[in-house]
């Protein structure tokens, strides 16, 4: 008998995707890669253009075949199940709408392939149109429609068929950056209402951070981390995770010490002591360090480390500032509190530099 396992939901192993273009190149997209999702997670695939997202979506649809490599379930293999019987429907960045149909016909066009009555079909998608909030439009066509209400009916569309898991690839990108927020809560909040698994691609990390359970960043192909949005953001396991979901300044620091819990680095003459993690590090080693912009101040006041002052630019909530460090630049933020004054560095000016030196990580080179 088969064993359901709600915690290994759909399972993707060793999944691989290599593209030939007929004249002998290859390109491995997706490169060997093991993920478990756990049912009704909202489990987000990110990372730059051209990682392998979408092929690894695709492949999950059935749109693609793997070259190699396993997906299964609720434990079942379904490798060789047609798209249509994965019952997965995507939602796409383009909306993919049929411009002929009105939205009713749109949203309805999936149940109607599957031939349900037509008293059931005005009930189900009268259903999601409400859920949606697309009630009174489903008479126009989607080019009366703006971005956002189409991406919606992309979504009713989805929904309407009753899927274990909503496929999403890219889906707001098209959307401005109000409407973009406003969606994103409208997609999580539906998806949690139904209890529905989600496995959803973007290169945008503010998304993924805000709208996921679990987060996987993907590089070249290969999985580079996977964990909660607090986990990945406190805990990159990378430069290059730490770089593309925290932004983090990187430092030129040099190993002077390895002690048996901590490293000792040092910085301008400056030492301390960061945690250790399972990379090996060697004495006299030149390394990265890691600080994320929230954990630089900077001041007037003397605090050992030194900088100038290059732009700082007021952002509303937050002001951004630019300080030439070591050669380099580094980036602080601060928040803004409602009423205090912001303060003010002249451009060129010689200002001091502090780090909150529990959130330093260092990193190979
Ligand atoms: N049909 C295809 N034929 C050849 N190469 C492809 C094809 N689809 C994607 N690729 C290549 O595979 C890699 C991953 O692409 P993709 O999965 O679209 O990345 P992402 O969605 O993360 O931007 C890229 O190098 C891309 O050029
Ligand atoms: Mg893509």
């Amino acid at each position: 008998m088969e064993q359901k396992n709600d915690n290994e939901y759909l399972v993707l192993k060793d999944l691989t995707k290599i593209f030939s273009d007929g004249r002998g190149n290859e390109v491995t997209a997706v490169d060997n890669i093991s993920l478990t999702i756990k049912k009704g997670d909202f489990v987000t695939l990110l990372g730059p253009s051209g990682c392998g997202k979408t092929t690894t979506l695709r492949m999950v649809a059935g749109f693609e075949l793997q070259t190699y490599g396993d997906i299964t379930l609720d434990n079942k293999l379904i490798n060789n199940v047609a798209p249509f019987d994965r019952n997965m429907p995507m939602v796409f960045q383009s909306y993919a709408l049929f411009p002929h149909l009105t939205i009713f016909e749109n949203i309805a066009y999936g149940l109607k392939i599957r031939k349900l009555s037509k008293e059931v079909i005005k009930n189900d998608v009268a259903m999601v149109s409400q859920m949606v909030n697309l009630v009174g439009l489903e008479n126009r066509y989607p080019g009366e429609l703006s971005g956002g209400q189409q991406q919606r009916v992309a979504l009713a569309r989805a929904l309407v068929l009753k899927p274990e898991i909503i496929l999403f690839d890219e889906p707001l990108s098209n959307l401005d950056a109000k409407l973009r927020i406003q969606t994103r809560t409208e997609i999580k909040r539906v998806q949690q209402m139904m209890g529905i698994t989600a496995l959803y691609v973007t290169h945008d990390q503010s998304e993924a951070l805000s709208m996921s359970d679990q987060i996987v960043i993907m590089n070249r192909g290969e999985i580079a981390q996977v964990g909660s949005p607090e986990e990945i953001y406190n805990n990159p396991n990378s430069s290059f995770v730490a770089d593309f979901i925290g932004n983090a300044n990187f430092i030129d620091a040099k190993v002077s010490e390895i002690g048996s819990k901590s490293i000792t680095v040092t910085v301008q003459g400056n030492s301390f002591e960061v945690k250790k993690t399972d990379e090996e590090f060697s004495e006299g080693e030149e390394v990265a360090l890691a600080i994320k912009p929230e954990a630089v101040d900077i001041s007037l006041e003397p605090t050992g480390f030194t900088g100038k002052l290059d732009v700082s630019s007021f952002l509303g909530s937050i002001t951004e500032y630019k300080i030439e460090f070591e050669n380099s630049f580094i980036i602080a933020i601060h928040s803004n509190t409602a009423g205090q004054t912001v303060k003010h560095f002249k451009m060129g000016e010689e200002v001091y530099v502090d780090f909150k030196k529990e959130f330093f990580r260092i990193y190979k080179k």
